[in-house]
């Protein structure tokens, strides 16, 4: 088993005086298994990023621990790469520069470097933007540069916050494709956050839902599809309408954030066609 989430209990310091703490999550534990990609999907404010940085080790839980290939997680490490919902490239550099900084941090030769480097473009299909500076690139290439970094080291596990979160639909799915393919091709041992229905399915091995009840884990869904997924099939539709309907009871009637009025948005859309049965 790569990642063993074990009874994670996590609050915070209630931002009002006299306010409990906020208990964001309590006694969660689920895992990743070696070469699995799994998501992590729920609503907006149910404690998936809380999770992920957990893991990543940029903070503590309360109660419960990590373990990573049967080590306990204590701080960040190279082991674990962490890929940003905003991709935190570094604007002064250029696209070689940014995939590289890792392996200058690792203190890998200038000849080991520049191997990584090319393999690592050509997976991209990138490898003509390697002297571009960061503004001088697309968004979609942005992500794809932002992935590359974090693959830079070879991670065993790659953790990533909603990676396409700012792309639009068609490129969405390009960069889909994409993600999953390079991530074949490295064998990585991925967790993702996500709010998106159809991503998590169209990705993941596994799909593991929140609620806001805490971070309880309503229910894990084994995608039992063969790769490169067919979004046209049966099959596909009936695992996407199962986890819609497992989200909206996580919702709860509890209509908020953005997020949540997406995800409303988009079950309304399922019941208008008429494809999901939605009590
Ligand atoms: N450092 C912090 N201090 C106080 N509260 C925090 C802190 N970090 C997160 N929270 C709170 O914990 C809850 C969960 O936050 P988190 O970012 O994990 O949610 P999320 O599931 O990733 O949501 P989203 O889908 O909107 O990104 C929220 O109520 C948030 O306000
Ligand atoms: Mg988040």
């Amino acid at each position: 088993m790569s990642i063993s989430v074990e009874n994670i209990t996590k609050s915070f310091q209630a931002r009002r005086k006299g306010e409990d703490r906020l208990v964001v999550l309590k006694d969660i534990s689920f895992s990743v298994n070696d070469g699995e990609f799994v998501s992590l999907l729920g609503p907006s404010g149910c404690g998936k990023t809380t999770t992920l940085t957990i893991i990543a080790g940029f903070q503590k839980a309360d109660e419960g621990r990590i373990m990573v290939k049967g080590r306990e997680v204590t701080k960040p490490g190279p082991d674990r790469a962490f890929m940003f919902q905003n991709y935190a490239l570094f604007p002064w550099l250029k696209v070689g520069e940014n995939i590289e900084y890792p392996m200058i941090k690792k203190k890998l030769n200038k000849t080991e470097r520049e191997k990584r480097l090319m393999e690592l473009l050509s997976i991209a299909q990138m490898e003509e933007y390697k002297d571009y500076y960061i503004h001088e690139i697309s968004g979609g290439m942005k992500q794809r540069v932002a992935l590359l970094r974090a693959l830079a080291c070879d991670p065993e596990v790659l953790l990533m916050d909603e990676p396409l979160g700012a792309i639009d639909f068609q490129m969405r799915h390009m960069l889909q494709q994409q993600l999953e393919s390079i991530l074949m091709q490295k064998n990585c041992t991925s967790l993702m956050v996500t709010h998106d229905v159809d991503e998590s399915v169209y990705l993941s091995d596994r799909v593991v839902i929140m609620s806001r009840d805490h971070g309880r884990i309503l229910e894990e869904v084994k995608i039992d599809l063969p790769r490169p997924r067919d979004r046209e099939s049966e099959k596909y539709h009936s695992y996407v309408e199962h986890i819609t309907n497992i989200l909206k009871t996580a919702l709860n009637g509890d209509v908020v954030t953005q997020e949540d009025k997406d995800i409303m948005e988009f079950i309304r859309k399922k019941e208008e066609e008429g494809k999901a049965d939605i009590a």
